[in-house]
């Protein structure tokens, strides 16, 4: 503690003996642009002298950095700045850091009077993402809460995209912290956080949000099929995570690769296939669709050749487009 202080303490001491009136008051100083350079880069400080000047000094606040060709910081990243001309004195900062931001004030004394320079040295910094909520799968109706923290001067600003598992990508909200109450499966996808302040091209990332839910059944397809030709029934089901199926006909469960049915599944769709459909498998079957998160059904007839079935007021069913064609084709002959 005691030596930084002591070291100020002489310097400060030192730039009054060698400049009296160091900083200057506002009346001698000039304030010039401020000087913006990025994280990183190099800044040059510069000062106009004259041969009049007979001493001169660049402080960073009240730290002596040079008095003439004199170095007195001993940060290595402070130079003079060599085969200027004669009416400069400028200094070079390499890789200016955030800490570098403030005043710097150049120093001249002219016949014995003192006169400042005074620059603003302000540092900018790219926004970027430091951190970031890990994916997260969570049941329908829970309440999440998304972090995305961002660092930048300035201060970035901070959005929440939202990429929809239909692909559809919307704007959230603003802010580093992202509240999702009562989620619903719609709001599952991922939620892309860009934070930018102009400084550089924006930062992005993203966070995947699973939402578990029960399974519903889509499309439960009943078909004629007549006897002697494969028959397949088709279940299909959305729920996450995927549905287990379970095929039953009346009360006798059904299992893949007894009583000539095969079980196929794929995905979130199930097909009972009948290699060669016989008098006996007509009726009425039903698609057990489940996951961690309930039980649905659904039933589904198989029938034959004259059965007119219009389940649930669907279109008609190949089988039944197929005759209504025969019919009309065999009207056309008997006409002409
Ligand atoms: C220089 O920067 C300072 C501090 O950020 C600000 O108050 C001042 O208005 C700026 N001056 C100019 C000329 O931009
Ligand atoms: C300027 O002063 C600040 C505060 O004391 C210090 O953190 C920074 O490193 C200094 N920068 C230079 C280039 O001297
Ligand atoms: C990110 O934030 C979380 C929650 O605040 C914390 O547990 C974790 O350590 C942080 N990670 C990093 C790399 O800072
Ligand atoms: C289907 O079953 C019937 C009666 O059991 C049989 O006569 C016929 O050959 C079978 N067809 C095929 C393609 O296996
Ligand atoms: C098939 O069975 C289900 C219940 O198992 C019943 O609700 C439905 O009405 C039946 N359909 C037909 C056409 O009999
Ligand atoms: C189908 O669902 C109904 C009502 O949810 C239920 O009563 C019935 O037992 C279910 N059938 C099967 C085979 O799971």
């Amino acid at each position: 503690m005691y030596k930084p202080v002591c070291f100020f303490m002489l310097s400060w001491l030192f730039a009054m003996l060698i400049f009296p009136g160091v900083p200057a008051r506002s009346g001698d100083s000039l304030l010039k642009d401020n000087i913006t350079v990025r994280q990183g880069d190099s800044a040059v400080l510069k000062c106009s002298v004259d041969s009049k000047v007979t001493r001169v000094a660049w402080l960073n606040r009240t730290t002596i950095l040079f008095a003439g060709s004199e170095k007195w910081t001993l940060d290595p990243r402070v130079v003079l700045m060599e085969n200027t001309p004669v009416s400069e004195y400028s200094i070079k900062i390499l890789s200016v850091d955030v800490h570098d931001e403030g005043p710097y004030v150049c120093t001249i004394l002219t016949n014995k009077k003192p006169k400042s320079t005074k620059v603003h040295l302000i540092v900018q910094v790219p926004a970027r993402i430091t951190n970031i909520s890990q994916a997260v799968t969570v049941n329908e109706g829970s309440n999440i809460n998304l972090m995305c923290l961002a660092i930048g001067r300035p201060e970035p600003s901070v959005v929440w995209k939202h990429h929809s598992v239909r692909g559809v990508r919307k704007f959230v909200m603003d802010g580093e912290h992202l509240e999702l109450r009562a989620i619903t499966k719609e709001q599952s996808g991922s939620y892309e956080c860009i934070a930018s302040n102009d400084i550089s091209t924006p930062d992005t990332r993203t966070v995947q949000v699973i939402v578990n839910y029960p399974p519903s059944i889509s499309k439960a397809r009943t078909t004629g099929t007549p006897v002697g030709q494969k028959g397949v029934l088709q279940c299909e089901a959305s729920a996450v995570p995927r549905p287990d199926f379970e095929w039953y006909k009346e009360d006798r469960r059904l299992f893949n690769g007894l009583n000539g049915v095969k079980i196929e599944n794929q995905g979130k769709i199930s097909m009972l296939v009948f290699f060669n459909v016989s008098e006996e498998d007509y009726g009425n079957y039903t698609c057990v669709a489940m996951n961690k998160m309930g039980i649905t059904n659904a039933s589904i007839i198989l029938y034959g050749p004259g059965a007119m079935h219009d389940v649930n007021g669907a279109a008609l069913s190949p089988y039944c487009a197929q005759s209504l064609a025969l019919t009309v084709t065999l009207l056309h002959l008997l006409k002409f």
